[in-house]
């Protein structure tokens, strides 16, 4: 049986939300990890868009996250799944990963700046307020900025971004505005 493997960095480590034989940590090198795309679908709407991550090229960075093992005649059902959950402007490539178990290549989905949904740098404390108040069809922006955190976390992953705009985001307190 033919397999390919798909990188998580964002929501799919924390809800791939679909089937997959194996998966192990991987680090995706050469990138960052950004809350740069505005998320007009899940984690807001579109007249306020949520926040979401996506990778820009970073020579020196290293974005660590989750690889899924899929079987290739599934892998169709992943890209339809991933395509209409995350429809706010990703693309997919396949790239060179490094894995607990050794080197994979792996798919990955990205946004760049060209998409009509991007929303580009901000400080982490506006990434923050705009997280604190922005809700979709998946849920609070706020919760997937605290579980994403917490997951890599829990992987044993460091990440100053991700973990600068949970800093911001847990000071402004539960509720949303
Ligand atoms: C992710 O969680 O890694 C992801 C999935 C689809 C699009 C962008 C990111």
């Amino acid at each position: 049986m033919g397999t390919t493997w798909v990188f998580g960095y964002g929501s799919l480590v924390f809800r791939p939300g679909f089937a997959f034989l194996d998966r192990q940590r991987a680090v995706l090198p050469g990138h960052r990890r950004v809350f740069f795309q505005g998320s007009p679908d899940h984690r807001g709407t579109p007249d306020a868009p949520g926040r979401v991550v996506t990778l820009e090229p970073h020579a020196a960075g290293a974005v660590g996250g989750m690889c899924f093992l899929v079987a290739e005649d599934a892998f169709g059902a992943v890209i339809d799944a991933l395509d209409e959950r995350e429809q706010g402007g990703y693309v997919r490539e396949v790239m060179q990963v490094h894995g607990d178990a050794g080197p994979l290549s792996a798919w990955v989905f990205y946004a760049t700046p060209d998409n009509p949904h991007y929303l580009g740098p901000a400080s982490p404390a506006a990434i923050a307020a705009h997280a604190h108040r922005a809700t979709g069809p998946s849920g609070a922006n706020r919760e997937y900025v605290l579980r994403l955190a917490a997951s890599l976390r829990d992987l044993g992953f460091d990440d100053a971004h991700v973990f600068a705009v949970e800093r911001e985001l847990l000071a402004l307190g539960d509720a949303g505005g």
